[in-house]
């Protein structure tokens, strides 16, 4: 059979340890025989970075912003102990991080559900997105412990003038933080989750606390307002879906009551603690996929998950690992949709797809990794290699019409 062929090149991020062994066998067993893959490859493991002082993340994070599509391998950010076990120049940043700033983006993640593996909220039947603003608020806060005195908030502008506000006067020790975001980066996280409610066809719901926090949140919920009436509600109306705004509790009773099927853009802190409650109750870690969005409409693929390094050392010891290769394999899928859709390539969306439908056939016939043993609620299930289920995958696709 002919291989499916591709117009623009995706951009490929390498990674590390057992996640970019998976890499390898999922391009061997499920993507070469089959696509006449085009890809312009950049190698973010960890001694390539080390090697380049970390210009690769910046080439591929700017090869990102001119093709406009990329699939990223897990990645090690390192930490004291990875500097003495790769023998680093320097402590790099976080690759994801780097790519983040230099995109602009916003963090979609969403749970790929299978049928035998229940979530924990009974009614949830559609997967959750989590669209988190990693932005600002306490992530960037300059917080003090105090005595007691006056605490105040100083404002200076751009001449010189100061604006105060009194904070609180302490009668005895306490602490105190200042946080802050830009209208410029809300504005970005906005458009983002506009688009990709658009892309992906599904309802946005946003939340803050403004009742309480009528300036800071109440900006978020007013820039949100101002550029969903100027700029996407006629599409939105044409979409048939639905932009809802609401306050943080309301929308956490309404989550845990709902059917699923929607977007939820949370900010900073909000995504940060409802992204692990969301995907802990929708099952697994490894089960999580997640898509950096630009403003601008780059898309950058990956699993939600890290590099295994547990199994990794297993794996180096000559063990054959059961990692589960699922959320990698949809980051592929995701990345070659999108350039599917880019470059009016139905052949390719259609392999997508399908090859997306046989891994969930594969699981949901009871073969699966030892991760997901344990939640599975049918018959008893044959538990693989990561070999051998990828082997298992390839033999679903190709009985598949
Ligand atoms: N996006 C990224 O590139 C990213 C994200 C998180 C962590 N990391 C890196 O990954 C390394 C390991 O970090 P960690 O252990 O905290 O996170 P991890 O996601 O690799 O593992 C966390 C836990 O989940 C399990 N798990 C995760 N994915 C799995 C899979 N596909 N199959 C089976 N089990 C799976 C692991 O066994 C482990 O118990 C670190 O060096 C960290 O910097 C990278």
């Amino acid at each position: 059979m002919a291989k499916i062929q591709m117009k623009t090149p995706l951009v490929e991020m390498d990674g590390d340890e057992m996640t970019r062994v998976l890499w390898k066998g999922i391009k061997d067993e499920l993507l070469l025989p089959f696509v006449d893959l085009k890809t312009e490859y950049y190698d973010l493991g960890l001694p390539e970075r080390d090697r380049t002082a970390d210009q690769v993340t910046i080439d591929s994070a700017n090869a990102t912003k001119k093709y406009g599509v990329a699939v990223k391998c897990a990645t090690i950010t390192p930490n004291v102990q990875r500097m003495s076990e790769y023998n680093l120049h320097e402590m790099w940043k976080s690759p994801n991080g780097t790519i983040r700033a230099m995109l602009d983006g916003t963090v979609f993640r969403a749970p790929i559900l299978v049928d035998g593996i229940s979530p924990v909220v009974k009614n949830w039947k559609a997967p959750i997105t989590i669209a988190r603003h990693a932005y600002g608020d306490i992530y960037k806060a300059t917080e003090m412990r105090v005595p007691k005195g006056k605490a105040e908030l100083v404002f200076t502008d751009e001449n010189g003038k100061e604006t105060r506000e009194p904070i609180y006067e302490f009668e005895c020790d306490g602490v105190v933080s200042g946080q802050y975001n830009k209208d410029s980066s809300i504005a970005s996280f906005a458009r983002a989750c506009f688009n990709f409610a658009l892309t992906t066809h599904q309802d946005l719901w946003f939340a803050t606390k403004d009742t309480i926090a009528k300036k800071y949140d109440g900006e978020f919920k007013a820039i949100f307002q101002t550029i969903y009436d100027s700029e996407y509600k006629s599409a939105f109306d044409e979409a048939g879906i639905e932009y809802f705004y609401t306050l943080i509790d309301d929308a956490v009773a309404r989550v845990i009551r709902s059917e699923g099927g929607y977007i939820w853009a949370c900010k900073n802190y909000d995504g940060d603690v409802m992204s692990d409650m969301v995907s802990t109750a929708f099952g697994s870690l490894a089960m999580m996929t997640s898509v950096l969005v630009s403003p601008d409409g780059k898309f950058e693929y990956e699993a939600a998950h890290g590099t295994v390094t547990r199994h990794y050392y297993k794996y180096l010891q000559g063990e054959k690992t059961s990692t589960n290769p699922m959320a990698t394999i949809f980051a592929w899928t995701g990345a070659l949709r999108k350039r599917a859709e880019l470059d009016a390539l139905p052949d390719l969306a259609a392999f997508s797809d399908k090859l997306e439908k046989a891994c969930i056939a594969t699981i949901e016939s009871g073969t699966m990794t030892k991760d997901l043993a344990s939640l599975w609620e049918k018959q008893t299930p044959a538990v693989v290699t990561s070999e051998q289920f990828l082997t298992a995958i390839r033999a679903t696709f190709e009985q598949m019409a």
